[in-house]
């Protein structure tokens, strides 16, 4: 019914997964993380379940949706499938959702807690339905089920940065990122995609992702930023067209 107020559903009794409502029931070491959760999800308090590492992995509500619409702007018609292939708690699969311009959109998570929070916080923003859920190692998955889609598919990744001391280095080395280097994110994926956004640390070493460029042509590098600070950039490697 429109206007209805859904009442927020308690996250389910089980191990690593909440929704903090007050700064006391943060843990010491994410208490900093607790005052940004309606930049993170302006529906936080509808109800919004994190893990302990979604609070300090998640990518900001207003830079998902930037995100999700510069994709949106930059490909073709013929692009109609969207992976995201480390799906977290959800954030860039609702914003690729809410665009409504994708015919599928396939969320893949290897942590079934995550996952569990993502299709939650879906259903908060109205499009759990839009989605389709993968629990499983996107590594193994990818090649298993989307080979057929390549051509058709956007690859979106946002990997684990090795926890939330990357945020000390002065140029993030992509080489020895944990657990997946850049070199292997990219191995493997580019065998199922050519076309693939990845969301990587502010301070990636742009040497390092330069290399990625194809013969003689230009790979967009775009920050994103809240408040004037940059968060993190994406690069966007294959099939986009960004206006001039
Ligand atoms: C940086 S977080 C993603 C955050 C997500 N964009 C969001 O907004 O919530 C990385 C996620 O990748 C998951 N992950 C790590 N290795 C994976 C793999 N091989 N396949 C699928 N998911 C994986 C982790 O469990 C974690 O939830």
């Amino acid at each position: 019914m429109p206007g209805a107020i859904i009442e927020p559903e308690n996250p389910p009794d089980e191990e690593g997964i909440h929704h903090w409502t007050t700064l006391t029931d943060a843990p010491k070491d994410h208490k900093k993380y607790f005052g940004q959760r309606h930049k993170f999800f302006s529906k936080y308090d509808e109800g919004i379940w994190m893990t302990d590492d979604a609070w300090f992995e998640v990518t900001p509500e207003p830079i998902a949706n930037k995100i999700a619409a510069h994709i949106s702007e930059a490909v073709g018609p013929e692009k109609s499938v969207l992976i995201d292939a480390f799906a977290g708690v959800g954030a860039n699969a609702i914003a690729f959702a809410l665009e409504g311009r994708w015919e599928h959109i396939f969320a893949i998570e290897k942590n079934p807690a995550a996952l569990k929070c993502a299709k939650h916080n879906a259903k908060v923003y109205g499009v759990e339905k839009k989605i389709s859920w993968v629990n499983g190692d996107c590594f193994d998955i990818l090649p298993q089920r989307y080979s057929d889609m390549g051509d058709k598919a956007v690859l979106f990744a946002s990997p684990p940065w090795g926890g939330p001391g990357y945020s000390t280095d002065k140029v993030f080395n992509l080489s020895t990122m944990q657990p997946y280097s850049l070199d292997f994110i990219y191995s493997r994926f580019s065998r199922v995609c050519k076309t693939m956004v990845l969301y990587l640390p502010r301070t990636s070493d742009l040497n390092q992702i330069a290399k990625f460029a194809p013969e003689g042509k230009k790979l967009e590098v775009a920050h994103y930023c809240i408040t004037g600070a940059s968060k993190a950039l994406c690069v966007y490697i294959g099939d986009f067209n960004f206006p001039e």
